[in-house]
């Protein structure tokens, strides 16, 4: 089996990841259906897609006639049913366990029995989400990052339950929309946020110290380690209130004081000065 028994693509969630992962699939060539809770908020999602793919073309590297065909592969709806003919379905809604549970619980009931089932999750537990369904073997986590078109890299994140068929074909599919792929143990974090946590943590609690200032900390590593951006800013696009968030949960799992969240962080977080999205974070966008 090979990645061409994918050729329709579920994506259960259409905010910042999703709406990236629908569009990147959809650019390559897959049927995409979206499903979202209500109307509004599929709406939205929608315009999402419609807005970065507009954005393509601004910067030269879509033309209209792509964009159409594009926008054509894309079916929105709020019925889990119209999941029945895809190969692959990948979950990104809220970091929320038992939200995602109950999703994958639904997914198991009306998905293709040899559908593999795939979360974005970018803390959690992988295995837990998987015991939702019937089909532990077929599940596993498809870690994107943000913006999803523009970052090469794809997490392939195997369970002790996920077969080596469900990565192969994983991995083919990773493959066929251009990204990057690497393995990465269901542990919290998996890789990448298993060493962006610590960095950004350190950085706010420097900051915190008074010992440096933002803008400091941030010019220091852009230039000293060639990031494209310092660690306050890239935790102000990523959000405050997903940084916290993921710290908590690999705490919480892991009982070690390095992914405690700084009181300052809980404090923007409390304030909801999130970053970019809520137009405040550790600097001013508004
Ligand atoms: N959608 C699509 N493409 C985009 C884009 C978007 N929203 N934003 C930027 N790009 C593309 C541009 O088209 C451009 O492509 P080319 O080089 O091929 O022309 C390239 O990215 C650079 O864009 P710009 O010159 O406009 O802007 P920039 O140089 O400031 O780059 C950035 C913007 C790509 C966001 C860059 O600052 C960057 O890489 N930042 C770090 C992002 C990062 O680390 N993301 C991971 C966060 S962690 C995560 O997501 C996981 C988690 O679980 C928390």
């Amino acid at each position: 089996m090979d990645s061409l028994n994918i050729r329709k693509i579920g994506v259960a969630g259409c905010g910042l990841m999703g709406s990236g992962i629908v569009e990147v699939t959809a650019a390559a060539s897959y049927e995409v259906t979206v499903l979202e809770a209500n109307p509004e908020i599929l709406e939205k999602g929608k315009k999402m897609v419609e807005g970065s793919l507009a954005m393509a073309i601004r910067r030269g590297k879509l033309s209209e006639e792509d964009r159409q065909t594009i926008t054509g592969r894309i079916k929105y709806t709020l019925q889990m049913e119209d999941f029945s003919d895809c190969g692959l379905v990948i979950e990104a809604v809220t970091e929320n366990m038992e939200l995602k549970k109950q999703i994958f619980a639904g997914l198991d009931k009306v998905c293709r029995e040899d559908a593999i089932l795939a979360t974005n999750t970018s803390c959690l537990s992988v295995i837990d989400i998987a015991s939702a369904t019937g089909r532990m073997d077929k599940v596993l986590g498809l870690h994107f990052f943000n913006p999803v078109p523009a970052m090469k890299l794809l997490e392939i994140v195997k369970t002790i339950a996920t077969s080596d068929e469900t990565v192969e074909m994983s991995r083919a599919f990773g493959q066929s929309i251009g990204k990057s792929v690497v393995m990465a143990p269901d542990i919290p974090g998996f890789i990448v946020n298993r060493l962006l946590m610590p960095f950004f943590l350190e950085a706010i609690r420097l900051m915190e110290s008074g010992q440096a200032s933002r803008e400091d900390i941030d010019r220091a590593v852009m230039l000293g380690l060639n990031h494209p951006m310092g660690p306050l800013k890239l935790a102000d696009f990523v959000g405050l209130d997903t940084a916290c968030f993921i710290s908590e949960a690999m705490y919480k799992e892991m009982s070690d004081a390095r992914f405690a969240p700084p009181i300052l962080l809980k404090k923007m977080v409390t304030a909801r000065r999130y970053g970019r999205k809520t137009g405040r974070g550790f600097y001013n966008y508004s």
